[in-house]
C-alpha cells in the first residue's frame, strides 16, 4: 500500500498549523476580554452555588437511585393496585405512592394534610413521565426502572395541579391530576393504613 499521499496530507497540516502558530496572537477587543471574564466570573459562580448547595446543605436531586421492575408494578408488593395513594405507617410516617403511565396518575387525585412531612413515592409503568407542582418544590422526573422519592411539607391548604411535565406521546397534553391539600386537623387518615405496603425494599 503506498502510503506517500497521506504522509503529504499530514505533513501539510502540521505545517499548516506550524505556520497559524506563528502568525500574530488574535486580536481580541479589550471590552471583549473584560466581558469574558466577566462571564467566566458568573459561570464560576453558579458552579460554586451547586457545588456548596451539594456538599455543605446536602441538596441533591430527588432521584436517589432505587429500582423497580417497571413491567410487573402490579405485582409488587408496595405498588400493587391496594397500595397506591396515602398511607400512614404506624409511627404516623404519611406517604404517598403515585404511579404515573400514559396518560395519567394513578390515582389521579389525593389528599393530604396540610404542615405535615409527606413522602412521595412516584413510579412510571411505561416511559419517562415527570411530575411538577407549581409553586412547590415537588419537580422531578419519573424514570421507568427508578423510584423517585421526594420529601416536601405543604404549608398551604388548597387544591394543587398535578401536570406531567416530560413529554411522553400523543396524550402528554391531558396527563394530570390533582393534590388537595386539607388543613391538618380536618384531614383523616385512609383506613387502609396497616403495615401493608411497607416496600418492597427492606
Ligand atoms: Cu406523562 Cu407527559
Amino acid at each position: 500500500m503506498n502510503t506517500d499521499p497521506l504522509k503529504k496530507k499530514w505533513a501539510n497540516a502540521i505545517q499548516t498549523i506550524a505556520d497559524l502558530s506563528k502568525g500574530d496572537p488574535i486580536h481580541v477587543d479589550p471590552l471583549e476580554k473584560r466581558w469574558a471574564y466577566v462571564i467566566l466570573a458568573i459561570a464560576s459562580l453558579f458552579v460554586a452555588i451547586i457545588m456548596i448547595d451539594a456538599l455543605v446543605h446536602d441538596i441533591n436531586p430527588p432521584s436517589h437511585v432505587e429500582t423497580i421492575d417497571s413491567a410487573r408494578l402490579h405485582l409488587s408488593k408496595e405498588f400493587a393496585e391496594d397500595n397506591l395513594g396515602v398511607q400512614v405507617d404506624g409511627n404516623g410516617n404519611v406517604t404517598v405512592r403515585i404511579v404515573a403511565g400514559r396518560y395519567g396518575f394513578y390515582p389521579k387525585q389525593v389528599t393530604v394534610p396540610s404542615g405535615t412531612p409527606l413522602k412521595f413515592r412516584w413510579v412510571s409503568m411505561d416511559v419517562l413521565h415527570g411530575i411538577h407542582l407549581p409553586m412547590t418544590n415537588m419537580n422531578t422526573m419519573i424514570l421507568p426502572g427508578y423510584v423517585a422519592e421526594l420529601k416536601t411539607d405543604f404549608p398551604k391548604p388548597g387544591n394543587y395541579p398535578l401536570l406531567c411535565n416530560e413529554y411522553c406521546g400523543m396524550g402528554h397534553d391531558h396527563m394530570w391530576g390533582s393534590i388537595t391539600v386539607v388543613a391538618k386537623e380536618h384531614w383523616t387518615a385512609p383506613v387502609t393504613t396497616a403495615s401493608k405496603g411497607d416496600s418492597d425494599h427492606e
